[in-house]
């Protein structure tokens, strides 16, 4: 009998060899093809190919959870102190499924930047951050946007920028949902970090301009904050809430929530503006290694951002030995971890309350566009004053139903195709704010009238004036406070 045993076991370890296919990711034509045109028409250019396999490769390395000040264990940093740089995974070990996924989530956690401890952008040691930045801690009672990394001994620095600081949300009681819509304050800890460098009194034009430049939209529009300096941005972002993000290609006025990146296999489109497409995993690690700054390098018409920090032309491109790119075996890994991830265990109850909702959700005409089983029907809807070119109805998905939600995303930035894609509602009941820019916090407050009118204070990202209404999308408004509650019942049980 025992060797039947050992004979099923060794069958079953040879059913668990992984074969990972990884291709490479950066070829010029499938770049060209990979975004939508943007709402003007014009089609960025990303870097060639030749261009962008020259660019060194980020290493991963490990990484150490970080403790709020007075919280840590007693002689921890001291420790990190001696010990000596290793990496996070060893390629040539990963064998079956898992253990890819586990190094994927080793890059998840890696930074996209490093810096150092005494003087940074995440200044974790300082208390003062702490109040300022408004962090959350996981219930083990560690930071889950940041790590401490060692890439030399002795020296021991943050991970910056890595997939997790925006890509995680702290529920209420603590718990980490890693890959859910992040509910990190990211205005925060940048008005943070301006305010340290202490030059607030500067005009704020460069800075603008590398990340929200987009000088072919005519009128352009960082004309409205040519006046800004520092201290105005720094002031603005701070009043950004958590779990939205003004990220390089948005906009100080409208900027993105992060999307829950759990069940994003069954997604077409990718951003809220539904920008770049999502045909198979290799378009996951082409967002990922794009979106890791290498668009920084892209050629927008005749601007490229990274011109701004090189005060360089805009038809050079830096040498690639400045720049850094994941490669594309940690781009295979991380994104066979993001199609990994699987929802928190829904608690909320498919009672009676529920069932009527259902029933509203059906008569209110909202399976259009969110159809199940992954209520969206993976459709781009023109945002308000966006012609859909005649070629996209063969080439995309376009429902030509405008909903009419504030076109500023859609139409005013480096990210805006002129849609916004119809969003999966699976998982709403862990996520929030709502709408592209997160400018309402709860379903109640999405599904209230109230957010029509002038005089609105939104209850999510506020925007630049005192009040303002968070236009469009009208459906369900109007229901009597039962049906409401009741459909608001049913979003929450999917
Ligand atoms: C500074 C914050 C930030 C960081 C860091 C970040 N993201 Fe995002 N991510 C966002 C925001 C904001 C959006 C939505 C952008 C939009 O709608 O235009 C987004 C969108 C996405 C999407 C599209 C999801 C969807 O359903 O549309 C993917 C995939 C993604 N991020 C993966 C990653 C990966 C992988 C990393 C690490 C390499 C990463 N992100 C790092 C903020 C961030
Ligand atoms: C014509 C298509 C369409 C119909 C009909 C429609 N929606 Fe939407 N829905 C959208 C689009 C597009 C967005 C994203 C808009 C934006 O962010 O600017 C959206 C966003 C949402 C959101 C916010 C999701 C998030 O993560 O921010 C919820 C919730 C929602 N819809 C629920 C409903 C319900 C419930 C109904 C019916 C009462 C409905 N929708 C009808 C297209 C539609």
């Amino acid at each position: 009998m025992k060797w039947i045993l050992w004979l099923c076991l060794a069958a079953c370890a040879f059913s668990q060899e992984f074969r990972p296919e990884i291709r490479k990711i950066w070829d010029d034509k499938v770049m060209e093809a990979l975004e939508l045109p943007l709402a003007s028409g014009l089609k960025p250019k990303h870097v060639p190919a030749d261009y962008y396999y020259r660019i060194p490769e980020r290493k991963v390395w490990k990484t150490y959870p970080i403790y709020p000040p007075g919280r840590e264990p007693a002689g921890y940093f001291e420790r990190l102190k001696t010990l000596e740089p290793e990496l996070a995974f060893d390629v040539a070990k990963l064998k079956t499924k898992a253990d890819w996924i586990r190094a994927g989530e080793q890059v998840f956690h890696s930074a996209n930047a490093f810096t150092s401890t005494n003087f940074s952008f995440t200044q974790v040691r300082n208390p003062e951050w702490w109040t300022a930045t408004e962090a959350k801690l996981g219930k083990d009672g560690t930071l889950p946007y940041y790590r401490y990394v060692i890439r030399q001994k002795g020296k021991v620095e943050v991970t910056f920028d890595s997939c997790a600081s925006c890509h995680s949300r702290v529920m209420d009681d603590g718990q980490v949902i890693w890959g859910a819509a992040g509910s990190i304050a990211f205005g925060k800890h940048w008005a943070y970090q301006i305010r340290k460098e202490g030059k607030t009194s500067e005009p704020a034009a460069g800075l603008l301009k590398l990340f929200f430049g987009a000088p072919w939209i005519k009128p352009n529009p960082l004309d409205d904050f040519s006046a800004m300096t520092l201290e105005d941005v720094a002031r603005h972002l701070a009043s950004i809430p958590h779990g939205v993000g003004a990220r390089q290609g948005t906009s100080l006025r409208a900027p993105a929530h992060p999307p829950d990146l759990i069940g994003i296999a069954g997604r077409k489109y990718l951003d809220n503006t539904g920008l770049q497409l999502h045909r198979s995993l290799e378009d996951i690690m082409r967002y990922a290694a794009i979106n890791g700054f290498v668009d920084e390098l892209t050629l927008y018409g005749d601007f490229r951002p990274i011109s701004i920090i090189h005060s360089s032309q805009s038809d050079e491109l830096p040498p690639p030995e400045t720049e850094l790119r994941s490669s594309d075996t940690n781009l295979y890994a991380l994104a066979l971890y993001i199609y990994s991830l699987q929802p928190p265990k829904n608690q909320n109850p498919n009672d009676a309350k529920a069932k009527l909702g259902k029933k509203v959700f059906a008569s209110q005409g909202c399976p259009l566009c969110h159809p199940a089983p992954l209520y969206t029907n993976n459709k781009l809807t023109p945002a308000r004053g966006f012609k859909v070119p005649a070629e996209h109805r063969t080439t995309y998905d376009v429902l030509d139903v405008p909903v009419g939600t504030d076109p500023e995303l859609a139409m005013q930035t480096r990210r805006g195709t002129g849609y916004y894609r119809v969003p999966s509602l699976r998982g709403v009941w862990y996520r929030g704010p709502f709408e592209h820019s997160g400018s309402v916090a709860t379903l109640e407050d999405w599904f209230d009238e109230k957010r029509l009118k002038a005089d609105y204070v939104p209850t999510g990202y506020r925007g630049m004036t005192p009040t303002r209404a968070v236009p469009g999308h009208e459906y369900g408004l109007r229901l009597k406070p039962q049906d409401k509650a009741a459909l608001i019942a049913f979003l929450k049980t999917l």
